[in-house]
């Protein structure tokens, strides 16, 4: 836990799942710039926050925490940032109901008085963002963005510009920036590009040909990333009632490519990311029987998922968190896999050679072995024994 110290306050903020050896804190620079710059930091006029305030893409709840005696709508694709905010409310004794939590796919509010915008890893889910919010921005509506200086380009300030109005940067202040815009009445409204479909290569099993929904923001949402072609031509041939679960599922490739291959399976996909879920029952209902059984889930990994009640785990880690490189995730969804596969349960895994996941492997199921391999990837098995 670490302590942020703003003109609205002192809060002691986490992230989550919470790590007590966890180095990483739960706001950064561009969080405070933002924070002070509303109250008028550096002689600049405060911006009182009146009417409804939206909070969008807070990472860790730093923005919302500190902003709830403003009631701020908050509006994230991470199911890890609402608990985060949920957490870090009742840290802090205050109210949880204070902070309105929508996903990025509920309806927005229908004004917004002031906008705030913590800018996104993703272009795309910034873009399709833009384009939920505007029609509730209106002349008088403050928006304000926010990031560090690494993440915001000049295609960020364009998107601004285009969708919301005219748009300008502050200076850097500790390697962060923010973004001014304008909100202009009178620009077309034009409709997301988002989703966005492509039609799988033809070489990559039972999925060949088929066609992937990708909703904004998700795990390279514009092409098969190239880790999960080589697992797709390496999943297991499996026959039977299986529960199969993706775990980290994206636009639902991987489970889908499951389902096909065993019509008795049942398949749990399970994400952190709205989006991803979205996509991935999107991609599944567009492939499979009218009739076919399986389950979306947005959450943390397994903790969701009963223990002892899976046959297979598939799954591709991711190894960011925002932009840190991380392999506290792929760690905690290993042990979570273990606590949930049946005895002689089985988790395949793919992953860049150099990610070493065979050793975390070991060290948790203590076993494992290598399915396949080339010189960048590898498919590891590991059976709960
Ligand atoms: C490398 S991507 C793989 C996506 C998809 N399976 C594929 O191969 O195209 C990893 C996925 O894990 C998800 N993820 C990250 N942290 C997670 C968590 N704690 N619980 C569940 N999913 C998580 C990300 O949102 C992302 O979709």
């Amino acid at each position: 836990m670490n302590r942020l110290t703003t003109s609205q306050g002192e809060f002691d903020l986490a992230r989550f799942p919470e790590n007590p050896r966890d180095p990483l804190r739960a706001w950064d620079a561009a969080d405070e710039y933002l924070l002070n710059r509303l109250d008028g930091a550096e002689g600049s006029e405060p911006v009182r926050p009146s009417g409804t305030v939206a909070v969008v893409g807070d990472r860790w709840g730093a923005l919302a925490t500190a902003l709830a005696a403003h009631h701020p709508v908050q509006i994230t694709d991470s199911y890890l940032a609402r608990r985060a905010t949920t957490a870090n409310l009742a840290r802090n004794g205050l109210d949880p109901d204070s902070v309105r939590m929508l996903s990025v796919r509920d309806t927005p509010p229908e004004r917004v008085d002031l906008l705030l915008v913590r800018v996104p890893k993703s272009l795309a889910l910034l873009e399709d963002q833009l384009h939920r919010l505007a029609p509730a921005v209106h002349a008088g509506t403050v928006v304000i963005g926010t990031g560090m200086v690494k993440e915001i380009h000049t295609s960020t300030l364009k998107l601004f510009e285009r969708i919301i109005g005219p748009t300008r940067t502050s200076l850097a202040v500790k390697k962060a920036r923010l973004i001014f815009c304008t909100p202009d009445p009178a620009l077309p409204r034009t409709p997301s590009p988002w989703p966005y479909r492509y039609a799988l290569p033809g070489d990559v099993g039972a999925v060949s040909g088929r066609t992937v929904t990708n909703h904004a923001g998700i795990f390279c949402a514009e092409r098969l990333d190239i880790g999960t072609r080589f697992f797709l031509k390496h999943l297991p041939a499996r026959t039977g009632p299986d529960h199969v679960v993706d775990l980290g599922c994206g636009n639902g490739v991987v489970g889908t490519s499951a389902a096909l291959a065993n019509p008795d399976a049942t398949v749990t996909f399970i994400d952190e990311s709205y989006q991803a879920v979205a996509s991935a029952e999107e991609t599944f209902r567009a492939n499979s029987a009218p009739d076919a059984e399986a389950h979306f889930l947005v959450g943390d990994a397994m903790a969701d998922v009963p223990p002892a009640s899976v046959d297979l785990v598939l799954s591709n880690p991711p190894f960011h968190s925002h932009q840190a490189v991380t392999d506290a995730t792929a760690r905690n969804m290993f042990h979570g896999a273990r606590a949930a596969l049946r005895q002689g349960g089985e988790l395949w895994v793919v992953g860049n050679r150099h990610l070493g996941y065979h050793t975390q492997l070991r060290r948790i199921f203590g076993n494992c072995a290598t399915v396949a391999g080339d010189p960048k990837f590898v498919v590891l098995r590991a059976v709960k024994r």
